[in-house]
């Protein structure tokens, strides 16, 4: 980011979070994804290629729900996108976001967004259709609609609908996240739902 310090990516998945960060990525900024699965850590370096961020992005196989592989106070800036819900004992979430305490700097960011218990895969889609309204040509409003929304649809967020609704993966109640990452000590900059109802996004630095 622009302080010269390091980007962690909790659950970074194939690492998407580069695409809308590629023009924040300073010089001297760095990009370290996290996931338990190497598959999507595959694609971080070919991801990072496509972007010119070749030297500023590494990816390390972990399980947040272990200590993390990082030294105290090493990292600037947490993102955890839609990754710690998938612990569904708050004990193990507590101590992930602990974790990331330990790892951050002070005056370092959390950003963590995960699925309330409202999460409706169908209301997503639509939301996301809907902000493509006079943004997207017409062509590929259609490709979006047809192909990828499907596709997203079928093969991720009714996976995720499922897995909320069988207690396997943790669906937060309002205000739930906010307490979760207060009790860790973390100042709350910003707590509010996002993606239409279906998800909540809490901000939190730590002093
Ligand atoms: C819904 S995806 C989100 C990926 C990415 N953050 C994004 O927004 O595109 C959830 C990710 O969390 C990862 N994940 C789930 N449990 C994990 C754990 N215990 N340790 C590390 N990663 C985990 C999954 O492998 C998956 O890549």
């Amino acid at each position: 980011m622009s302080d010269d310090g390091w980007l962690l990516d909790a659950g970074c998945g194939s690492g998407l979070l580069l695409s809308f960060l590629a023009d924040r990525l300073t010089k001297d900024g760095r990009y370290l994804g996290m996931d338990i699965l190497p598959a999507g850590l595959a694609s971080l370096k070919p991801r990072a290629n496509r972007l010119n961020l070749n030297g500023s992005v590494s990816g390390v196989q972990t399980d947040l729900s272990k200590d993390l592989p990082l030294a105290d106070a090493s990292v600037s800036c947490v993102a955890a996108h839609f990754s710690v819900y998938t612990l569904p004992e708050e004990k193990d979430r507590r101590q992930v976001y602990q974790e990331f305490w330990r790892v951050l700097k002070p005056r370092g960011l959390l950003v963590t967004a995960n699925p309330t218990h409202f999460y409706n895969a169908e209301k997503i889609i639509r939301k996301s259709l809907e902000s493509l309204n006079g943004k997207v040509s017409h062509p590929q409003r259609w490709f979006k609609k047809y192909v990828v929304y499907p596709l997203t649809l079928h093969l991720g967020l009714k996976h995720i609908e499922g897995q909320l609704k069988s207690g396997r993966w943790h669906g937060y109640r309002p205000e739930e996240l906010h307490d979760e990452v207060a009790q860790v000590g973390f100042v709350i900059e910003r707590s509010e739902t996002v993606y239409g109802g279906s998800g909540c996004l809490v901000v939190g630095r730590k002093p």
